[in-house]
């Protein structure tokens, strides 16, 4: 088989051997070099999408702490018994504010965050059956901190973070342990049915973010794409310009040293070498000259040997 490789590559013409030549060196280099830069761009691409979802879920968490600690009990102080307005409620305001951060800019419509519970208050907060599952992943697994990955939603790739949500203040428990001891206004909003009977300390939930993947991803297949080519090109224009080259300095003057020769060889010694350029090709074509000097002059004394003996005999 190599044997064959190789007895085939040597009966094929020289731009034949060069093209080959540099289509093989294209093939390996353009499958390696893709293999990396697949590699790379992808990861580039994960980076992006992590680092977008990692900053919004590490900022919706520093509203809802900040609500919690200092905004929620400085307006329930001045609240009476029953009275209620959703601003109080740390959940709402975080909503509110990513709802803003939607609005500000196109670029953040598939975003998504959602503190998604089993049982939630807010029906708009329901769990669906992927979020149910990290809450029980969670509740297995009281030491998970959190839970990230790829999904899809509505048929788009997109990357999650997931992080537990226990309520862990007694306080809280006022409005989301039994309806009697929520205030009325609230019950006349959310009513009584959804988003009571939580326990202290037990995860009911989850807060999750969502950021798009798919168009992130579809940019980097679309950069390897252009770059792979662009080396095409490169390549194309190079093995063109190389067949170019050597059918000028290379293929065509060793074709008329070739038919020279055979003109020499069949006694037309007029016939004359023709050196266009001062490279090997050159130096052949004077060694060539040379050597026809040299037939010419060894003839002639051969000539004038026989011319000598033919009148010695006379
Ligand atoms: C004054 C009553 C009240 C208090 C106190 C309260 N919540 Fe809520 N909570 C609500 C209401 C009402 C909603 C629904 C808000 C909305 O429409 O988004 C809610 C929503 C939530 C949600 C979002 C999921 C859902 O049920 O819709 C979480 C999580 C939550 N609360 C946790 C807490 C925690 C933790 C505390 C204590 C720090 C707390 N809540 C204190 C009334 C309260």
């Amino acid at each position: 088989m190599a044997i064959n490789v190789s007895s085939i590559f040597n009966n094929l013409k020289l731009a034949r051997k060069l093209t080959l030549l540099l289509l093989l060196i294209f093939i390996v280099g353009i499958t390696f070099s893709g293999i990396a830069l697949a590699n790379i761009l992808n990861h580039r691409a994960e980076e992006e999408i992590t680092s977008n979802a990692w900053l919004l879920i590490r900022t919706l968490d520093s509203v809802r702490s900040y609500t919690n600690a200092d905004v929620t009990p400085q307006l329930q102080s001045r609240l009476k018994n029953d009275e209620f307005f959703p601003q109080v409620v740390p959940s709402f305001l975080t909503r509110k504010v990513f709802e803003q951060l939607k609005k500000s800019d196109n670029l953040y419509q598939d975003f998504i965050y959602k503190e998604s519970m089993l049982n939630p208050t807010n029906l708009h907060d329901k769990a669906d059956s992927f979020e149910a599952s990290l809450v029980n992943k969670f509740r297995q697994n009281q030491n998970l901190q959190e839970l990230t990955g790829f999904r899809f939603l509505n048929g788009k790739k997109v990357f999650y973070i997931a992080r537990p949500l226990a309520i862990t203040n007694p306080d809280c428990l006022k409005c989301h342990s039994t309806p009697d001891m929520a205030p009325k206004n609230m019950i006349k909003a959310y009513g009584a049915i959804n988003g009571f009977g939580w326990k202290l300390n037990q995860i009911n939930g989850i807060q999750i973010v969502s950021v798009p993947a798919s168009e992130i991803f579809r940019n980097a297949r679309q950069s390897l794409i252009l770059v792979i080519g662009i080396i095409a090109i490169i390549f194309a224009v190079a093995i063109f310009t190389a067949n170019l080259w050597l059918q000028r300095f290379i293929v065509r003057p060793i074709k008329q040293v070739a038919q020279v020769a055979e003109a020499v060889s069949t006694g037309d010694m007029d016939a004359e070498f023709e050196k266009v350029s001062n490279d090997e090709v050159g130096s052949l074509v004077e060694a060539f000259t040379r050597m026809k000097i040299s037939l010419v002059m060894a003839m002639r004394r051969f000539e004038q040997h026989r011319n000598r003996s033919q009148k010695h005999d006379e």
